[in-house]
């Protein structure tokens, strides 16, 4: 049930400084980063915490990632290395998020670990991001922006759809340029890419100038956003199809006839970009959706693993 009115807000210093003021009152505000729309609250504030479990209907186990103004910002709250400090410098900003142990007067609220004794710290590139993290101050716990086990939101219409009534504001900046959730890396033992994502893992394994280690704890709750059946549509979802049965709508790659294209010429940034909103324009035709083959390199990875997700059992 909806209980509050969500103010729909724009990129510009009147607008992030309101939306700053919800943030310290304690509020909930969507925004949006690179990747994909974040529903943002004080990290350090157990209550803004828990609103943020109870707006996605989220499970208590799932750790939430932490977003920071900087680099030197997130370096207060976690234990850090120099293979964080070779990752920040060429990565951040932008689409990467390192897991790394907690600090001694890290300030962060038990809710956003879900109890482990890890942080998962992320500074986004969006200039809407960066500008919003100045405006509060601190550190803005931040999941996808959508009900528990749905598409994540690559436009502020997307949060809308979800969350309308459940948050204080959304700022709309328009869609995101990178369409997939951060990759995560786990940095507390050998290097592990914990979830493949907007920034392909080769370009991660050339600058470290060795292979990252895969997950073996499948299941776990190491990176609980691995369940199966996340980023589920309500219709059935079928991959690897070459042409759509009777009743099906298609999304395709690559030239072919089809109801909507992730990239027509084959583009797996572009499709990436577009994966989100077009599996949820395709989802509300209220058909089955099938997919066609995704290949397997760089980005089409992480693209082949949310639709893994979305097609999965539930
Ligand atoms: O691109 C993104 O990362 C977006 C935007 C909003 O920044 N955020 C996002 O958050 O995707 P969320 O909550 O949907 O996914 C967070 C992932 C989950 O898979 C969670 O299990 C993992 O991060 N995670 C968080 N803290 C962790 C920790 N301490 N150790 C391992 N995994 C962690
Ligand atoms: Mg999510």
């Amino acid at each position: 049930m909806p209980d509050q009115i969500t103010l729909r807000l724009k990129n510009n210093s009147a607008d992030l400084a309101r939306a700053a003021g919800l943030l310290r009152h304690g509020g909930l505000v969507a925004f949006p980063t690179e990747t994909v729309y974040g529903l943002g609250g004080d990290a350090r504030s157990g209550t803004a915490v828990a609103d943020i479990y109870a707006a996605k209907g989220r499970p208590s186990f799932n750790p939430l990632i932490a977003h920071f103004a900087s680099a030197e910002a997130a370096r207060d709250c976690v234990i850090w290395s120099d293979t964080a400090q070779t990752l920040a410098d060429a990565f951040w900003p932008g689409p990467l998020t390192l897991v790394l142990p907690l600090r001694d007067g890290h300030g962060i609220s038990p809710l956003v670990t879900a109890g482990l004794d890890t942080l998962a710290v992320r500074v986004p590139a969006h200039p809407a991001a960066r500008a919003l993290l100045r405006a509060f101050g601190g550190p803005l716990a931040a999941p996808s922006a959508n009900p528990s086990g749905r598409i994540s939101p690559t436009t502020a219409a997307h949060v809308l759809a979800g969350l309308d009534g459940r948050i204080a504001a959304v700022i709309d900046d328009g869609p995101c340029g990178v369409g997939l959730e951060s990759t995560i890396v786990g940095l507390s033992g050998t290097p592990t890419l914990l979830r493949p994502g907007g920034l392909s893992a080769d370009r991660i394994e050339e600058v470290l100038g060795h292979p990252l280690n895969a997950r073996t704890d499948a299941g776990d709750i190491t990176a609980p956003g691995q369940l199966t059946s996340h980023y589920a549509p309500g219709a059935p979802v079928r991959l690897n199809a070459r042409e759509p049965r009777p009743d099906e709508v298609l999304l395709g790659f690559g030239p072919m006839p089809c109801e909507l294209n992730l990239s027509a010429s084959g583009d797996l940034t572009e499709a990436a970009a577009n994966l989100f909103g077009h599996l949820h324009q395709l989802d509300a035709t209220g058909r089955p959706i099938a997919v066609a083959p995704i290949p397997y390199h760089g980005l089409g990875i992480a693209i082949n693993d949310r639709l893994h997700r979305a097609a999965a059992p539930r």
